[in-house]
């Protein structure tokens, strides 16, 4: 029997897989993937980002903040355990695969949340700057969908193995109170 999977889950790991790796890249070629560097061209759009999100502009790296980097770091951890759910539940056919996807969703979310309130807690210093059109559709709203599906995914997938949990407890109850009889 496969492991029950859900497509929006399976299209949402996988189309954000190569958009987060182009992005965990920018930031670990930075400079050279900044305006000016000479892989720029690569990571074009970024020519406006750097400018909204001063984590991935020029005040960070002068200012040698590591959190950049360190989000990129993490960035690839969840990407490899994304990429793990995918070949686990559909190649594989592993039913325990949900675990991994749960987990991937976890660090996801927490990551999230993290930039929010490290946003927060230093009144804006990263994109406080920006006017309120500009807030929203560039960080406001990529990083509430960032919120949104990795929370529907922790939802979802801990929903179903919560259930294989009670239901495998169920059953070897009803196998020790079979043997007692
Ligand atoms: C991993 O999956 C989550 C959904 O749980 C997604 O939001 C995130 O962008 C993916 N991360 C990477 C690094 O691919």
């Amino acid at each position: 029997m496969a492991p029950k999977t859900y497509t929006w889950i399976s299209l949402w790991f996988l189309l954000t897989t190569p958009v987060i790796l182009w992005d965990a890249f920018y930031c670990f070629f930075r400079p050279r993937s900044m305006v000016g560097g000479d892989l720029h061209w690569i990571w074009q759009p970024y020519s406006i980002y750097q400018e909204i999100d001063y984590v991935y502009g020029i005040k960070a790296l002068e200012d040698n903040n590591g959190f950049t980097n360190a989000q990129s770091f993490l960035n690839l951890v969840e990407t490899l355990m994304n990429v793990s759910y995918l070949y686990l539940a559909h190649v594989s056919g592993w039913q325990a695969a949900s675990l991994v996807g749960y987990t991937g969703a976890v660090m996801t979310f927490s990551k999230t949340v993290l930039y929010w309130l490290q946003e927060y807690y230093c009144g804006g210093c990263s994109v406080g700057h920006n006017n309120l059109q500009d807030l929203l559709v560039y960080w406001v709203l990529p990083n509430s969908l960032w919120l949104l599906l990795p929370g529907s995914i922790i939802y979802t997938l801990g929903r179903d193995i919560a259930a294989s949990i009670n239901t495998a407890s169920r059953v070897s109850q009803k196998e020790t109170n079979g043997k007692k009889q």
